[in-house]
């Protein structure tokens, strides 16, 4: 197609698509533009975008994907976005799974359990990073647990709706290597606290972590031995504020809990490891 013919904007118009982003206070602009450009179909369809955009909808919403540990992760109005600091979750957790399959353990397929998945951001980029994994996700939500089986469908993931490990397979407690549960654990007197675009476009469920935004992580820490194979690993984010509480949480029957923080990500994350059984 020649370049008179494109259905998308000619300089010109992407200068004004910039202009039109920037006044809606998007800060990175020219980037934005660029990827709604390529995003879209038609010019009809960009103006679209555009207009959600300007209207404070979240790009990664917009666009339908958010990018993950190098993956594009489709993620669908209302369902939380995954952020760059759980990738430091996923790097901890990929560490230790490796680890589970390496000979000192023997596991041919580590089993990976992705709770609160959300969009299986968490679970789809543990697959990616490792050569065997057998990966189930869930989610109380809906709309989320569609997302995430859009996203680890590759993976052969499979994913389930309801409350934290309610609809799990029975058949996998005491097998599970690697507990990612990246919970909501927003105090419920901060959610107002956070940009607009996460008040207005994810929902709360997704966030509050009650009082003091532990309540979840207690919940799914006093299940979690019920769960776990022998050594195997739970892991949560927190802020670097809650983490000693967060450790006070998960430290429990025959969990050891520890603290990982990475200065560069800006991001905490709960390891407990549950306790082998001799000779394992
Ligand atoms: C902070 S988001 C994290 C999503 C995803 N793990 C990620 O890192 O992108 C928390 C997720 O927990 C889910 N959630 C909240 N309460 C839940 C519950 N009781 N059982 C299962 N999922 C729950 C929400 O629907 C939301 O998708």
């Amino acid at each position: 197609m020649s370049a008179s013919s494109s259905p998308f904007p000619s300089g010109d118009d992407q200068a004004a698509t910039v202009t039109r982003l920037r006044a809606a206070g998007c800060v990175f602009a020219e980037d934005e533009a660029r990827l709604l450009i390529s995003a879209a179909q038609t010019p009809a369809g960009l103006a679209d975008m555009v207009s959600r955009r300007a209207a404070g909808q979240p790009l990664e919403h917009v666009l339908g994907w958010a990018e993950f540990c190098g993956l594009r992760i489709a993620v669908d109005p209302g369902v939380f976005i995954p952020r760059r600091r759980t990738e430091f979750l996923v790097r901890r957790a990929a560490a230790l799974a490796r680890r589970a399959a390496g000979p000192d353990h023997g596991r041919a397929r580590p089993v990976v359990v992705d709770l609160c998945c959300g969009s299986g951001a968490v679970g789809a980029a543990l697959a990616a990073s490792l050569s065997r994994v057998e990966l189930h996700a869930a989610d109380i939500d809906p709309a989320a647990v569609r997302c995430a089986r859009r996203n680890v469908a590759a993976a052969g993931g499979q994913v389930y709706q309801g409350d934290l490990y309610g609809p799990l397979p029975a058949r996998m407690r005491g097998r599970v290597d690697i507990l990612a549960a990246n919970v909501p654990y927003v105090p419920s007197g901060e959610v107002g606290l956070l940009p607009p675009e996460a008040r207005a476009h994810e929902p709360r469920m997704a966030l509050d972590g009650g009082t003091d935004g532990l309540d979840i992580l207690r919940r799914v820490a006093a299940a979690a031995p019920l769960w776990l194979a022998p050594g195997g690993h739970l892991l949560a984010e927190t802020s670097e504020r809650q983490a000693p509480r967060a450790a006070e949480a998960v430290g429990r029957d025959g969990l050891i809990p520890q603290v990982a923080h990475s200065g560069r990500l800006n991001a905490t994350v709960v390891i407990a490891t549950m306790a082998a059984r001799p000779g394992e």
